[in-house]
This record gives C-alpha cells, structure tokens and sequence, in this order.
C-alpha cells in the first residue's frame, strides 16, 4: 500500500506540485489530502487540478479541525510545503516524527518566527553568506527547530537578489522535498536522506 500524504500549503504551491509530478501512481507514496489555511491558496487549487481532495482550515490553531482531517484522510505522513503558521501542539504530539517541513535555507541557520519567503533570501544577502541552500525537517512545536533530514547547498552569486537566489533555492527544494517522501515511504517514516542522493530513482 503506497504511504497516505496529507500536504498544507499556505501558497502558491509550488513544492506541492513538484512532489505530485514526482508521485506519478504507482510510486511508494500518494498525497491523498490537500490543507490550505487561506481559500485562496495557490496550492489548493493545484490540488483540485488533480482531483486531489481539499480542506481549509478557517482557523489553523484549531486542533480538532486537523486531526479530523487528517483521520479522514487516513494520512500516514504530514508534509508541510510552504505552509507558514504553526502547526497546533496537539497535533504535533499526536503525529511527532511524522511531520516535515522544507525551508529556503541551511538551517539551523536563517530560521525560526518571521523567517519566511523573501525575508530569508534576504537575510542571507545581507550576511554576506557565500552559499544558501534548502532544509527538510522534522516538524517540533517550535519553527524550524526539528531534526534536519535533509540539506542541499547552493552558491550565493555576485549579484544575486532575493529572487534570483530564491529561484536557485526553490529549485534544489522541488528534488528534496520529493526525496525525503520517497525515503518516508521506503522507510515507514521520515528518515534522514544523504546529500548525495537527492532523488533516487525508485
Ligand atoms: C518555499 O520556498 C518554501 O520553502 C517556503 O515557502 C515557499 C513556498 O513555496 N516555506 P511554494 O508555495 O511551494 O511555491
């Protein structure tokens, strides 16, 4: 039975739809529930696209709106992919270690409240750091706090803005996030996934 993967997205959806293009059916993992905690999420209509089942969460601190989603679902694996509010302690507590998150930098680096989305690249420009890159984490009650699974690096070139470098990030996270799902499914939770093998051919 393929892994049952509930995604929340908080936008445009992006990683969503490089992770569906990655599940083809038949692969080891099947996103199975769409979350969205604004209407008018890119992402969800990304899902709809595809036939995918959705739900809004009107208000994303409610516990017992997640948990009956995801029980609805009979989702094994919650992927939050560009989803920017907290996930509700009770529902961390009850799905630790089955949660992950990707975020546009090297964490523990340029993480945690407020860093999200441009304000990242944008902090990275201004350290003067020479390369960035893209995390996949395990999700904790705190951002960006939980065990890296997985890390691609990338350089930060002379000239680079915050879109030019968000661009070269986002690309490294359309192959990690897929990977570290594919390794989930393989393994019967989130695993760590060596840099070396960003996207094995399963
Ligand atoms: C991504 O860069 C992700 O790392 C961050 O938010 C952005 C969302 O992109 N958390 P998308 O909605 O998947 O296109």
């Amino acid at each position: 039975m393929p892994m049952r993967v509930a995604v929340a997205v908080s936008g445009r959806g992006s990683n969503l739809d490089a992770l569906l293009r990655t599940l083809a059916p038949g692969r080891t993992a099947e996103v199975v529930l769409v979350l969205g905690n604004r209407a008018e999420a890119g992402g969800l209509d990304v899902a709809r696209a595809r036939g995918i089942p959705t739900v809004v969460l009107h208000d994303p601190t409610d516990a017992a709106a997640w948990l009956d989603a995801l029980g609805r679902a009979r989702a094994d694996l919650l992927v939050l992919a560009g989803y920017l509010k907290l996930v509700p302690p009770a529902v961390v507590a009850r799905w630790r270690g089955r949660i992950v998150n990707v975020h546009p930098a090297l964490l523990p680096a340029f993480g945690g409240p407020g860093m999200y989305g441009r304000r990242v690249h944008e902090a990275v420009l201004r350290s003067g750091a020479t390369e960035s890159g893209a995390s996949v984490h395990l999700v904790d009650e705190v951002y960006d706090r939980g065990q890296v699974l997985a890390q691609e690096r990338v350089p930060v070139l002379p000239g680079d803005t915050p879109e030019t470098l968000a661009a070269r990030v986002l690309a490294v996270e359309h192959r990690l996030l897929p990977a570290v799902v594919l390794a989930a499914a393989e393994a019967g939770r989130p695993v760590p996934v060596p840099a070396s093998d960003p996207c094995p051919a399963r």
